[in-house]
């Protein structure tokens, strides 16, 4: 496996492959790769000739008391990961290579209001652009032919799913199922700043989903009071709650009793650890 920092040499061995008619498939991570990440990285490989995986911890989608600085770097590990699984490049670039004038004053994608001024995007505001800015630019740099990223990370895949629409990029997006913990905890890179005791609470988060997608399937259709009695429950486990929300899948616009596609979402903090889950409902 190359890995490769700088732009000039990624696009010297895009060009390379490109020449030889191979297709590209591109899984954009920010590292400290656990197997979520690499069951994305299994499937780029089904799908193209060459694979590409990057890692890059971007400034631009964390907010100012967020953990951009605390957040796991383990190059070394990763690597060896993606060389198991036979990756053909990891680009990994410093922050001046991607932004060389700086994050202050770039040129920048915006998400439309109506997918990212709800659940996540309306905690984090500016997220999800920094989000679709960097991908862009990723996407700019490699020209895969397919992407891949997970649906434990929803909103985002909606996200990126729009700006490909509406940028006309020429890039299939495949979304990924989540993969969890025996406990049914959603990997995250961020699971590890939990304590044995947090960890153990954290499984609840899914065990709330499910329960709200049995009483979904029994008939229920009292949304809001689902959302309710799911916020309480969590509550009385010292949970934070942020949201617990059951959209349309489509756009997660706010579901009516037509919907058969739904989604349910939750984001919740455990001491200072923002967790998020969702489970598709399909009625
Ligand atoms: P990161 O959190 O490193 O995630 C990289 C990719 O792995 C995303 O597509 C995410 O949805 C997926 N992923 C993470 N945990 C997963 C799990 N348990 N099961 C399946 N897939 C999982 O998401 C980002 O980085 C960044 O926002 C990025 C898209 C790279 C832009 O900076």
């Amino acid at each position: 496996m190359k890995i490769i920092e700088s732009i000039e040499k990624l696009r010297a061995e895009i060009r390379n492959w490109r020449e030889n008619r191979q297709t590209v498939a591109f899984v954009p991570t920010m590292g400290n790769l656990h197997d979520g990440h690499l069951q994305l990285v299994e499937r780029a490989k089904t799908v193209a000739d060459r694979v590409v995986v990057s890692i890059f911890v971007n400034p631009l989608q964390f907010g100012v008391n967020e953990d951009f600085n605390q957040y796991p770097r383990t190059l070394q590990q990763d690597a060896e990961k993606l060389e198991v699984l036979q990756t053909d490049l990891l680009f990994y670039p410093q922050v001046a290579e991607l932004y060389p004038r700086g994050m202050t004053d770039l040129t920048k994608v915006i998400v439309p209001n109506s997918l990212k001024e709800t659940l996540c995007g309306r905690s984090r505001p500016g997220h999800f652009d920094g989000v679709v800015t960097v991908v862009n630019l990723l996407f700019q740099l490699v020209q895969p032919d397919k992407a891949l990223f997970g649906l434990k990370d929803f909103q985002q895949f909606l996200v990126i799913q729009r700006m490909v629409a509406d940028l006309h990029i020429p890039v299939e997006i495949i979304g990924v199922p989540t993969v969890r913990e025996t406990d049914g905890l959603a990997m995250s890179s961020r699971n590890q700043y939990l304590n044995p005791e947090e960890r153990q609470r954290a499984s609840l988060l899914f065990q709330t989903l499910q329960t709200i997608q049995q009483q979904l399937l029994q008939g229920k259709t009292d949304t809001i009071a689902l959302c309710a009695q799911a916020i309480v429950q969590l509550q009385q486990h010292d949970f934070k709650v942020d949201y617990v929300a059951i959209r349309r899948q489509q756009d997660l616009a706010t579901c009516t009793s037509t919907d058969k596609s739904l989604i349910i979402l939750v984001a919740a903090r455990l001491g200072t650890t923002r967790l998020i889950d969702n489970l598709l409902c399909q009625l």
